[in-house]
């Protein structure tokens, strides 16, 4: 099995193909791990320490990581899983605190953006959803080609507990996937649903033993990157083209609503009051 490399840190698409081209591994400290199984690509979300948390180190590694794999012709098929027993806990919380002081380094729009990259994607993207699953780690899988799921992973979106609202066009494509009702309870109950509820909404495609999740998405993965290319790519297109009519009029919707939401009262003393908890 070859080696992961990792970048995140520092200009990424040199750091990428130097690193490729070298064979080496760069620090492990690193945000998002890199590794080529054949024609398939794994992308592991890796600040395990923060649960995977979306900063905007990780999200520009992760936005990078995917545009080199679309742009690359050696790669057929995308795997985004998460280092460690979270998927994701989404957004990193410290970027709504750092909104309301006006102290955000880099573009924070980035984050509530990621569903671009993977849209603009030329390459099917399949999440591996090895364990919690929280805020934009939810709202973000139905712009996945694919979802699979490990039996303990559970389903968590806390916006409103937190002052926000969705993201990601989520007001528009999750009724679509799973049904009014599910959408309601999902994004409005800040409760866990776990990984056979999720499967059974439609959320994620297909459930496995967290033990046997890897070998199964890896073969799945392997068996779409042996498929014709052209026709997987034009195939793609058309079930984007019909799931985007009005998409963008939800996505600039839920913006307008969020831009007066972040650092708001609400999501300021929400975030305290976690970041506090242990105190
Ligand atoms: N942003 C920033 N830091 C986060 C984070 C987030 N979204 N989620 C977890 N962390 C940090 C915690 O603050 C903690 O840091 P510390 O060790 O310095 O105190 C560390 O990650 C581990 O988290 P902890 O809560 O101790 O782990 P857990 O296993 O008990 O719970 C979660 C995991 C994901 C259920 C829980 O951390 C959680 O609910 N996080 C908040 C997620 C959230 O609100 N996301 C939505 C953002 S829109």
């Amino acid at each position: 099995m070859p080696a992961p490399w990792a970048f995140g840190r520092g200009p990424p698409s040199a750091r990428f193909s130097a690193a490729r081209r070298r064979g080496i591994l760069p620090p492990m400290s690193d945000v998002l791990l890199v590794q080529d199984h054949g024609a398939v690509r794994v992308l592991t979300l890796h600040r395990p320490e923060k649960k995977n948390a979306f900063d905007i180190a990780l999200t520009e590694a992760l936005w990078s990581a995917l545009e080199q794999a679309s742009a690359d012709d050696a790669v057929r098929v995308v795997v985004v899983t998460g280092a460690g027993e979270s998927f994701t806990s989404g957004a990193d919380v410290n970027l709504f605190l750092q909104a309301a002081s006006g102290t955000v380094e880099g573009d924070i729009t980035r984050v509530a953006r990621l569903h671009e990259p993977l849209r603009a994607c030329q390459k099917p993207v399949i999440a591996m959803v090895q364990g919690q699953a929280v805020g934009m780690g939810v709202t973000v899988l139905p712009h996945f080609d694919l979802v699979y799921a490990a039996e303990e992973a559970t389903f968590m979106v806390p916006f409103v507990r937190l002052g926000l609202v969705v993201e990601y066009g989520g007001s528009f494509a999750l009724p679509r996937l799973i049904g009014h009702q599910r959408t309601r309870e999902l994004l409005l109950r800040p409760r866990p649903i776990d990984a056979r509820t999720a499967e059974h909404w439609g959320l994620v495609c297909r459930v496995f033993p967290r033990a046997t999740l890897h070998d199964e998405v890896m073969a799945i993965a392997a068996d779409l990157a042996e498929q014709p290319p052209g026709a997987v790519r034009e195939t793609r297109a058309l079930v984007s083209l019909g799931e985007e009519r009005t998409l963008e009029a939800a996505i600039d919707d839920e913006n307008r609503v969020l831009a007066g939401r972040y650092g708001s009262p609400e999501n300021v003393a929400a975030v305290m009051a976690f970041l506090s908890r242990k105190r």
